[in-house]
């Protein structure tokens, strides 16, 4: 009997999520069936990330725990997918005796040949970085649902001295436009209302003569009830022509992810990032004249080599100044192959995490009072379902991303837009009541029952 039955769990960022989504279209296509259950597959794989020592920490414990259920099952195959597979490669194998597979980003299409020599006894290594593999062809595996994620671009050329992503994924390679655009055709014609172009960097796309604004446009022509996300922008590549093709489309959401990384113009150069504060804040004030309600987002990384309080400080001021919507906030973690990993890692384990907490404190603060400031205004949603919290609710997404509870209604189903006026907010969602029913998804799957 093939053993054929596989369960993956994906972790870190939205761009894993997606790779696994082709890992089980490539699987899929050799005859592998998904499983949801661990204990009925005879392939677990981990997906997984190397971008902070903890997300590492979090596998090996998950490597711990199948070691047990391996125990009972001595024939299931076990594999670490991702930028683990590729920083530590061959080690995992000899460290970890449990595992029988290391596969790293460009090296999916070799699965169904690596799981079979790991059948019969060898371990399977695919650990090759590409330069031009793309999955172009490869028909991602996807439930139903609202919202999909497409890789556009893969690997990253920036080499930030903090971040080990050009070291995992490689060199920085397109998607085909055409293809693109008939995975989003496909996608709205089974009911999908949101699409999220993923790369490393984005903006620095390049299909031929077409670059990122020209794939957004495109993207965005195909069905305007879609909903078209991208991320992550870098701002050494965020053109006026991108900020014009955001401003021009109705459906591409006015929502910037804008990693700064810190406030201080001397860290910014010791990490490498290629712009000032002054060029960033000209990005933000362009963007703003141009979309009065757009949002933003950021990235920021407390306490890098050499980070003094003024530096800290700084970091502060650009939260003020800019007041982003939103932000993913993190300690610096040494990673080894890095440039700063030779940096002395100088700023204790204490001071980081102070600094982290006063960065996150003042978020929460500039997010509540954003939030509240919208008190009374009437915004449209994107119904996704029920809130998690209570059947008596739905839940949605404003354009600029942000979370909305209002009571849950009959008639309506999870993929139509409607309008809800606020009438409350905390800094993580907001809270409001129906207006009106602005369009109906048009498919029927779904529907949800009141
Ligand atoms: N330590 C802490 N944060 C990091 N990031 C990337 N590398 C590191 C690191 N070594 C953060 C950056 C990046 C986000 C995806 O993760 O802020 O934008
Ligand atoms: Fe890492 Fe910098 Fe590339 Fe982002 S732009 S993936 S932080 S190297």
């Amino acid at each position: 009997m093939k053993k054929n039955s596989v369960y993956i769990e994906t972790y870190g960022c939205q761009m894993n999520v997606a790779d696994s989504e082709i890992v089980m279209g490539i699987l899929g296509n050799n005859g592998y069936e998904l499983t949801q259950q661990i204990k009925k597959a005879d392939i677990v794989l981990l997906n997984t990330c190397s971008i902070r020592d903890n997300a590492e920490q979090r596998i090996y414990g998950r490597l711990g725990n199948l070691k047990k259920i391996k125990s009972n099952k001595p024939n299931m195959l076990i594999g670490i997918l991702g930028c683990m597979a590729e920083r530590l490669r061959k080690d995992l194998i000899e460290e970890k005796k449990i595992v029988d597979l290391v596969v790293g980003p460009d090296e999916y299409r070799r699965l169904p040949e690596l799981i079979d020599s790991a059948f019969n006894g060898e371990k399977g290594i695919g650990v090759k970085l590409s330069r031009t593999e793309t999955y172009d062809d490869i028909i991602p595996y996807r439930e139903d649902g609202l919202q999909a994620w497409i890789s556009v671009m893969r690997g990253c050329d920036k080499f930030c001295t903090f971040c080990v992503v050009p070291f995992t994924r490689g060199r920085e390679r397109s998607r085909d436009l055409n293809s693109i655009i008939d995975e989003i055709k496909l996608l709205s014609s089974r009911g999908f209302r949101e699409v999220t172009l993923l790369g490393q960097n984005v903006n620095s796309y390049m299909d031929g003569s077409y670059d990122f604004s020209d794939l957004l446009a495109s993207s965005a022509a195909v069905d305007r009830s879609l909903r078209i996300r991208f991320t992550t922008s870098h701002p050494q590549d965020l053109s006026d022509k991108l900020l014009e093709t955001i401003a021009s489309n109705t459906n591409i959401c006015k929502y910037i992810h804008l990693p700064v990384q810190s406030g201080s113009n001397r860290i910014l150069e010791e990490m490498n990032r290629t712009y000032t504060i002054e060029h960033y804040l000209t990005i933000i004030d362009k963007a703003r004249k141009l979309m009065p309600n757009v949002s933003f987002s950021t990235d920021i990384i407390s306490g890098f080599p050499t980070e003094t309080y003024e530096d800290h400080l700084a970091t502060l001021d650009i939260m003020q100044k800019v007041r982003y919507d939103g932000a993913y906030m993190f300690k610096y973690s040494p990673r080894e192959g890095t440039k700063a990993f030779k940096m002395v890692d100088d700023v204790s384990e204490e001071t980081k995490s102070k600094r982290l907490q006063e960065i996150i404190n003042l978020q929460q603060q500039i997010s509540l009072e954003i939030n509240q400031s919208l008190i009374g205004t009437e915004d449209i949603v994107l119904v996704e379902g029920e809130s998690k919290k209570s059947e008596l609710f739905f839940s949605g997404r404003t354009d600029s991303n942000k979370i909305v509870i209002f009571p849950a209604t009959i008639g309506i189903i999870e993929g139509d837009y409607v309008k809800v006026k606020i009438n409350r907010a905390t800094s993580a969602t907001l809270f409001g009541d129906l207006v009106e029913v602005i369009s109906k998804r048009e498919t029927e799957v779904n529907s949800i029952a009141v």
